[in-house]
């Protein structure tokens, strides 16, 4: 059964949709016969994906709007929604997909702590008050997927920032659905999309990544079903692989281990062999 959000001619938004993983959703909603708005802060690259979702839109470029808009500005969004809805009149689906990625410490690089909390956080929560509030007086099925990832889960060492801020995402998507099936006769439903290791940004394709596209097959199968988290595995992490990592990471605390025990050389053995 296909989701009512999901119908032919239903307005979907995505950010960072100039490339990637939201690019790949572009098209794949614009191929199920969705009006599209492709949102993105590069806009050289927004021109390019949009003819080249428009290609695969039923309605051609009428059905494809491009807006510039950088998500840590609360403004844009809120001029991204106006534009949205004077073209298309509705919103069915806001994909909250935008980030951004800096290399640093836990405690130096402050540059990378402010720009990602600004993009990947703050970005996402002005989607959510932006864009929610509409969807809720539209009385219409509609979705939110937030993009999350497994460094917001089980907190690998090397990135510190970024896996804070995906971690963030996760527990304010936890948070947004639990809030909205509290409401009586809520239509809006949140999802976490967790893509795992897939090739975006231009970077050469490894054998053992997923492409983008099958990240959007992936999410699109597993909101039809209903999945509130959304993992995706690739071809170097199987689904049995993420639960080992998750259930471990979670009973750093219930078992008093070492933080990030995973890494820690007293437990790479117990690790190796840790059947959940
Ligand atoms: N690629 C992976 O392996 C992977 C794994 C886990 C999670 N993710 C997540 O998937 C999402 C998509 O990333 P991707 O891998 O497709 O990367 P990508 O670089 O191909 O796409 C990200 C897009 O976001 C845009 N963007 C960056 N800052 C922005 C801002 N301030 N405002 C608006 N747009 C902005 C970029 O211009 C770019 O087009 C991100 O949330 C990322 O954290 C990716």
């Amino acid at each position: 059964m296909s989701h009512p959000a999901l119908a032919p001619g239903r307005v979907a938004v995505v950010t960072g949709g100039a490339s990637g993983i939201g690019l790949a959703v572009c098209k794949r909603l614009a191929g199920r016969g969705m009006r599209v708005c492709l949102a993105d802060v590069d806009a050289e690259k927004l021109v390019r994906a949009g003819e080249e979702v428009a290609e695969l839109a039923a309605g051609g470029s009428d059905h494809v709007v491009t807006c510039a808009v950088d998500v840590s500005q609360r403004s844009d969004l809120e001029r991204l929604q106006g534009e949205v809805l004077r073209t298309f009149g509705e919103v069915a689906l806001l994909m909250n997909n935008a980030a951004a990625f800096r290399f640093g410490s836990a405690f130096r690089d402050r540059e990378a702590w402010e720009t990602t909390f600004a993009v990947n956080v703050m970005g996402v929560v002005h989607g959510l008050q932006v864009f929610v509030p509409k969807m809720l007086e539209q009385g219409t099925a509609c979705l939110v997927i937030n993009t999350g990832s497994k460094q917001g889960i089980t907190n690998p060492p090397g990135i510190p920032n970024y896996n804070a801020a995906k971690a963030a995402v996760r527990s304010l998507t936890e948070s947004l659905q639990h809030e909205l099936r509290n409401i009586e006769g809520c239509q809006v439903a949140a999802h976490l999309l967790v893509p795992g290791w897939t090739t975006t940004g231009g970077r050469e394709h490894h054998p053992s990544a997923w492409l983008p596209e099958q990240v959007a097959d992936w999410m699109i199968a597993a909101v039809e079903r209903g999945d509130f988290y959304i993992l995706c595995p690739d071809g170097e992490v199987s689904p049995e692989l993420d639960r080992k990592r998750v259930l471990w990471g979670a009973m750093d605390i219930t078992q008093n281990r070492p933080a990030l025990s995973r890494w820690h050389p007293d437990y790479k053995d117990e690790f190796e062999t840790f059947e959940p």
